[in-house]
Order: C-alpha cells, then sequence, then structure tokens
C-alpha cells in the first residue's frame, strides 16, 4: 500500500473513533436527561449541636418547598428553616410497617390501625407535594440509616427515586467524645453497632459478644441493665465499658467509663437520658505504646 493511501486509511481511523466517541458522550448526557430528576431527598442533620450538620444537607434544606422533621429539629435548625414550609407530628410511622393489622393480636392491631392511618395521610401528602413539583425533604437526626426510623420511606417511596442526604452519626460523635479508635484494640480489629434485643432478631448482643469486638449499642430507652447483663455474658468482667452521653453537645457530653463488673454500681439507670450509647471493649484502654514499666523491666517495644 501507498504511504497516501495508508495515511488515508489512518485518517478514516481517527475519524470514526471521533464519531464514535462523541456519539456515546450524547448517549451518556441522554441517559442522565432521561433519568428521574430527586425530588425527595432523606436527610441527616447530625447529632449534638447544630454545626454537627453537613453542608450538602445545609444546601438540600436550602431548596426544599416542604420539609417534615420532629420539632426538635425544627427548634435546632430555626436558621436554615426560617419561611419554609415546615411539618412537623409525623414520627415514628416506621412501626408495624408491613404488617397485616390484622394479623396481629388484639391489643397491637389498634394501634397498628391508628399509625397505618397516620403513615397513610402522610405518604399522601408527599405524593402530592411531588405531583405539585415540590422539593419534598425529610429530616433525621445522626445519619438518617444508622437506627433512623424513616427508612421505611426508601422503600415506600421506592418509585420518586429519593436520594439520602447522609449526615454524621451519634456513633461518630460518640467516638470522637471517647478520643480512642474503635478499630483499635489488642485482639480485635472490627465494630458491632447494636440495639436492643427486638423479638424476631437472631443477632442478640450476647451472640455478638462471643466475638469480644468493639460493639456499640444505641439503647432508645431500653433497660440499662438487661444491656449489661447480656454483654457480661462472654465479655471477661474486667472489660472496660464506656457510658458516653449527648455526644457532640460542647458543654454537654459526658463519658463514663468503667468496667462491666463495676458499671451497674456506678450509673443509675433512670437518670440516663435518651441520648446515650455503651461502648464496650478492649479499644478503651489499647495502647500502641508498651507502658513504660515494661520497657524498664527489660522487654523491647515493637
Ligand atoms: C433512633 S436512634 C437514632 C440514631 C441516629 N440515626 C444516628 O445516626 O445517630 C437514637 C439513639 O441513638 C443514640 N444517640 C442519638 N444521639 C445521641 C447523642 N447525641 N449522644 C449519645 N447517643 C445518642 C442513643 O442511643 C439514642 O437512643
Amino acid at each position: 500500500m501507498s504511504s497516501r493511501k495508508r495515511w488515508e486509511a489512518l485518517r478514516w481511523k481517527l475519524q470514526f473513533v471521533r464519531v464514535l466517541g462523541t456519539a456515546l458522550l450524547l448517549c451518556a448526557f441522554a441517559g442522565s436527561a432521561l433519568g428521574h430528576p430527586t425530588r425527595l431527598f432523606l436527610v441527616g442533620v447530625g447529632p449534638g449541636d447544630p454545626d454537627l450538620i453537613t453542608l450538602r444537607a445545609i444546601e438540600t434544606i436550602k431548596r426544599a418547598d416542604l420539609i417534615f422533621c420532629t420539632d426538635g429539629i425544627q427548634d435546632k435548625f430555626g436558621e436554615y428553616l426560617a419561611g419554609k414550609e415546615v411539618v412537623t407530628g409525623y414520627w415514628r410511622l416506621f412501626e408495624y410497617y408491613g404488617a397485616d393489622p390484622e394479623t396481629l393480636p388484639p391489643g397491637e392491631r389498634q394501634r397498628a390501625e391508628e399509625l397505618a392511618k397516620k403513615r397513610d395521610e402522610f405518604i399522601a401528602r408527599v405524593r402530592q407535594a411531588i405531583e405539585q413539583d415540590k422539593t419534598v425533604v425529610i429530616l433525621d437526626n445522626g445519619d438518617p440509616l444508622i437506627y433512623g426510623p424513616w427508612s421505611w420511606c426508601l422503600e415506600e417511596f421506592e418509585d420518586l427515586h429519593p436520594t439520602v442526604v447522609p449526615g454524621v452519626s451519634a456513633f461518630n460523635a460518640g467516638n470522637a467524645a471517647i478520643g480512642r479508635g474503635v478499630t483499635n484494640a489488642s485482639e480485635t480489629k472490627s465494630v458491632i453497632l447494636s440495639a436492643n434485643d427486638w423479638p424476631g432478631k437472631t443477632d442478640t448482643i450476647d451472640k455478638l459478644a462471643q466475638l469480644r469486638a468493639t460493639m456499640v449499642l444505641f439503647t432508645m430507652r431500653a433497660d440499662f441493665n438487661f444491656f449489661i447483663e447480656k454483654l457480661k455474658t462472654h465479655y471477661p468482667p474486667e472489660t472496660p465499658v464506656a457510658i458516653v452521653i449527648q455526644a457532640g453537645y460542647k458543654g454537654k457530653e459526658q463519658v463514663i467509663q468503667s468496667t462491666l463488673e463495676k458499671i451497674q454500681a456506678e450509673v443509675v439507670p433512670e437518670q440516663l437520658p435518651f441520648e446515650y450509647m455503651i461502648y464496650v471493649g478492649d479499644f478503651l484502654t489499647f495502647r500502641h505504646k508498651r507502658p513504660a514499666a515494661r520497657a524498664l523491666s527489660g522487654e523491647h517495644a515493637h
């Protein structure tokens, strides 16, 4: 083939690659334009003081036409919510979501039916607002997907393609309050987040305790002594434990450090607020450097 012909063939190949690239780019744009623009947001606003909210959460609030939240969140974020349509009063709607009230015992049935009514009312309000092209934002404490009471909405409004804006969790604020790496312990490297032993759940606290890894318990008004007794089944009595109260609130945050065998004598459960967590595990006393006394006794640190 002459050099002119080779050059001509190369030019055609280059042209073909350029056309193909442009076509692919156009397809990508068309795809996103055809994609579903989100008008429904589930937003985490962080724990503790208002300055633990994220910039993305604030931006999402600014775009909102209708906001659902608790009275507490409304008070805390009054600065950002001023002038917005804010609806409070829908809370704990997750209970019995997906359950058929007919299958429940009579005592529970009535409550399940009441909640279902309230939930349907909420769902209708959200859908109506979305049909009116409004941007709807549901605000939740901490991170909405860690023991969040609104996560059921992601299933309910699946067709609306809701977007989740992550939040700083009480777990993060609690870690900071303690001031230790929760994944740094002498024999373990994992953290288990757990809560009270609800009926029907197989990952009970005593089973999880068998690993002796770091465990963080979201308490949600459950019985303090029950938690400690369950932990004691597998963690040795001298295992360090920390109670973290009101993490993320400057001036109010409190950490009580003890051991599993002593903590019940040191804490009055009735005095604990809703916002407290239990941390357990060797990470609470773990040190990367060996104690000075050992080094002096002739052992070499490594
Ligand atoms: C329903 S859960 C919500 C957790 C939230 N989604 C999060 O990511 O932080 C509520 C529980 O979280 C824990 N909690 C929430 N805020 C807290 C805080 N500031 N300090 C300590 N614990 C907190 C408590 O155990 C409380 O009972």
